[in-house]
């Protein structure tokens, strides 16, 4: 009986380090990632049209809840706002897009204008299908700033990134272009 036991717990044990090894040897293929050199850099323009109740077929987003009304100060705090805009390669917004961005910010700080934004890029031409996921905070009165890309599918599998926004322009609460600056470091 006993023998039997230590029997067993041997063949637990040669189990178990047959495991380590091998979860030892799939993190040693790891793609080693190169921080100075993006497997992929390029250059894209969100164009968000916003609601404004008399451009209801040109609108790209719309504010779903807006409690300014409450007296949350004067940065817009708790403004939701969700989207699908188009996006074009070069900064005019009547251009044929390669993408929509589809997602939501939403206002977050009463003592500057601060967003917080999650978005896909939906990728569906004959040069680029797939998704890019973009999700972080965006303290929008910055020049620049970078947000996450936490993963893709398609044509940008499993793709992780930088995109840095800069805002091109903004028309009073009308219209805003946002140049997105998009560097990969991990392709497949
Ligand atoms: C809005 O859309 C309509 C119909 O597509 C178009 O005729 C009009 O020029 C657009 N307006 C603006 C301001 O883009
Ligand atoms: C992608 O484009 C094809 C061809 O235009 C269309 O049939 C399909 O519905 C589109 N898919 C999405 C997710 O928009």
């Amino acid at each position: 009986m006993a023998n039997q036991v230590s029997k067993h717990i041997k063949t637990l044990l040669s189990f178990f380090l047959f495991v380590l090894l091998l979860s030892d040897t799939v993190l040693s293929v790891r793609k080693s990632i190169n921080l100075k050199k993006p497997c992929k850099h390029f250059l894209l323009h969100l164009h968000n049209v916003a609601y404004d109740s008399d451009n209801t077929a040109n609108a790209t987003s719309a504010t779903v809840i807006n409690p300014m009304v409450l007296g949350l100060g004067n940065f817009n705090f708790g403004k939701f706002v969700i989207f699908d805009n188009p996006v074009t390669m070069d900064e005019n917004y009547l251009s044929k897009p390669v993408a929509r961005a589809q997602g939501f910010f939403f206002y977050n700080k009463k003592t500057t204008y601060n967003t917080w934004m999650a978005f896909t890029l939906v990728f569906n031409s004959t040069q680029h299908k797939g998704t890019m996921t973009i999700i972080d905070a965006n303290p929008m009165m910055e020049p620049t700033r970078d947000l996450s890309i936490v993963g893709g599918t398609g044509d940008f599998l499993m793709t992780r990134g930088i995109v840095t926004f800069t805002t091109d322009l903004i028309q009073s609460n009308k219209y805003f272009r946002l140049k997105m600056d998009i560097k990969l470091y991990e392709c497949y």
